[in-house]
């Protein structure tokens, strides 16, 4: 959280319209509204999702997820508090989740529901299915940053486990802190809790999961979440669920119409490109799951795009750079000569390419060092400066009222990107272009006009962009080969416009 004093001088400086900062899931305030004041809320990479068949891409990496210091010691309290838009149980850090890419710590869990009537308010959905509610446990790279203050607003800043709520069985891990509800049935009250062991709160598998990078589901936004979702459902009875669709408000006490606290869930997002990664083979949603490449392969790729010889790229094999294009049929030894590639790669030095032809392989396989190799930036992205960059450039050109398309347009191929490294998204023509700005035009011009006709010929795979989306010369991605975004930014850090409005870094998850 910002200082208190810090956030009035803010909001002295910079005022906004009367409901300026004022979010929630109905009408003027509602979900529809919120990029007017959190651009991100309308760009790219948001969060929830619905899990559909189609997205869904086995990968046997995808190992349990390992809990540290979830059984809490009740001589411990915890603060459970009714923040105006869900109820949230503070965790303390040392409670940690390992094997992830970083180390993350616990910061809060809260929940979202349906109302008392329509038992349907989880914000990430199976197939079209939504459960009766879903809690998100929320942690912070805590081995990058210092707190989730700093963690929040970076590409590589949080990562959140979801579980989805059916209405059952009675759960007594649950009612170890619904029995205090109503002591917080008014926004802004908190009461104290004895701690108790939150493994109890999540499903007994730990090891069934859909993985894919995404956002907060509440302003602002930031898409800085690894998520995990498991599969498995928890249980509450009714009269547990209703304690939560019934008892609170979102309002203050003092408040004369007291507003219900229901239906306090997102909807589905666009996907934007991405997959998602399950760690689970059976089933009737896997049912002719597909690959697409292996992250070497992904990384030659790019490699290529940036470095290599583009007439290679611009022939009849297109396909194998644009996954999307043409999927190949999920084969599971196909990935698992790609991990044994990777192994031997040492020795070997060369594996064959996308192409068939042999590329160059970088020597050490690991992921992070080879893009260094590659010269991409790997800083993580800091959106609020990123906000402040476009916001000033907007600002320069009178074009204000653009500021989440031009936003969009600078985040999204650096996220995507990032991610398509990582397996979790196709690579976009945006992304593609942006890379290519860095090469000898005649050469990239060839291959533009290839890859214009690959996805005329399958247009209804690849989602038509806003005219306004078109990337033009200057956008973050220039920079990749060379110095690196942040770096810009960093250095502009004192040139931000007077009219730039401080989000106040509020959030749930
Ligand atoms: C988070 O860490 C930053 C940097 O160390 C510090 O300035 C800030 O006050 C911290 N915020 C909180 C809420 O502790
Ligand atoms: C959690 O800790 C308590 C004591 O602090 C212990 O009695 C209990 O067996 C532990 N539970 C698990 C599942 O480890
Ligand atoms: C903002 O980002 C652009 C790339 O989109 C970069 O060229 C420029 O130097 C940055 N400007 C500032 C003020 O940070």
């Amino acid at each position: 959280m910002m200082p208190f004093t810090l956030l009035i001088m803010i909001l002295i400086a910079f005022p906004v319209s009367s409901n300026g900062g004022k979010w929630g899931y109905n009408g003027p305030n509602g979900e529809h509204h919120w990029p007017k004041h959190f651009p991100y809320c309308g760009g790219a990479f948001q969060s929830p999702v619905n899990f559909q068949p189609e997205l869904l891409r086995y990968d046997p990496n995808l190992f349990a997820i390992q809990l540290q210091n979830y059984n809490l010691s009740s001589r411990e309290q915890l603060t459970l508090s009714n923040n105006g838009h869900s109820v949230q149980l503070s965790l303390p850090s040392y409670m940690q989740l390992t094997g992830l890419p970083h180390r993350y710590s616990a910061a809060q869990l809260h929940f979202h529901w349906g109302t008392q009537n329509v038992q349907a308010g989880s914000e990430h959905t199976v197939n079209g299915k939504q459960f009766a509610a879903e809690m998100h446990v929320v942690h912070f790279n805590s081995g990058k940053y210092p707190n989730i203050s700093m963690a929040v607003d970076k590409s590589d800043g949080l990562a959140v486990l979801g579980v989805f709520i059916e209405v059952g069985e009675f759960n007594p891990a649950f009612e170890k802190f619904f029995k205090y509800v109503n002591g917080i049935k008014y926004r802004d009250q908190k009461v104290q809790v004895p701690a108790f062991n939150i493994r109890e709160l999540l499903p007994s598998r730990l090891d069934e999961y859909y993985r894919y990078d995404g956002s907060l589901t509440t302003p602002p936004c930031f898409p800085s979440v690894l998520w995990t979702v498991f599969r498995q459902p928890v249980t509450i009875s009714l009269r547990q669920y209703l304690a939560l669709a019934t008892a609170l408000y979102s309002s203050h006490a003092q408040e004369v119409a007291p507003m219900p606290m229901l239906g306090n869930y997102r909807k589905p997002q666009l996907m934007d490109n991405r997959v998602v990664l399950v760690s689970f083979q059976d089933g009737w949603a896997l049912r002719g799951t597909l690959s697409v490449a292996s992250p070497t392969q992904r990384r030659q790729v790019i490699q290529q795009l940036l470095q290599g010889d583009l007439a290679d790229l611009a022939d009849e094999k297109l396909h194998q750079l644009l996954p999307k294009i043409k999927r190949k049929p999920w084969a599971p030894k196909e990935w698992k000569n790609d991990l044994i590639h990777q192994q031997s790669q040492k020795q070997r030095n060369k594996v064959p390419g996308p192409n068939g032809k042999n590329l160059p392989v970088l020597k050490n396989t690991d992921p992070s060092l080879s893009l260094a190799k590659l010269g991409i930036n790997e800083d993580a992205l800091c959106f609020i400066s990123m906000e402040k960059n476009v916001s000033f450039q907007l600002l320069r050109r009178h074009a204000n009222e653009e500021m989440v398309h031009a936003l969009k347009r600078v985040v999204f191929p650096e996220l995507n990107l990032r991610s398509y490294l990582k397996c979790k998204s196709d690579l976009d023509l945006q992304t593609i272009r942006c890379l290519l700005r860095t090469r000898p035009t005649d050469e990239a011009a060839e291959l533009e006009q290839s890859l214009t006709k690959a996805t005329r010929t399958d247009r209804q795979q690849t989602m038509p962009l806003p005219r306004s989306m078109t990337p033009n010369r200057g956008s973050a991605l220039t920079k990749l080969a060379g110095q690196t975004p942040i770096t810009a930014l960093k250095n502009a850090h004192n040139m931000f416009p007077p009219f730039y409005r401080q989000i106040p870094v509020e959030y749930e998850d």
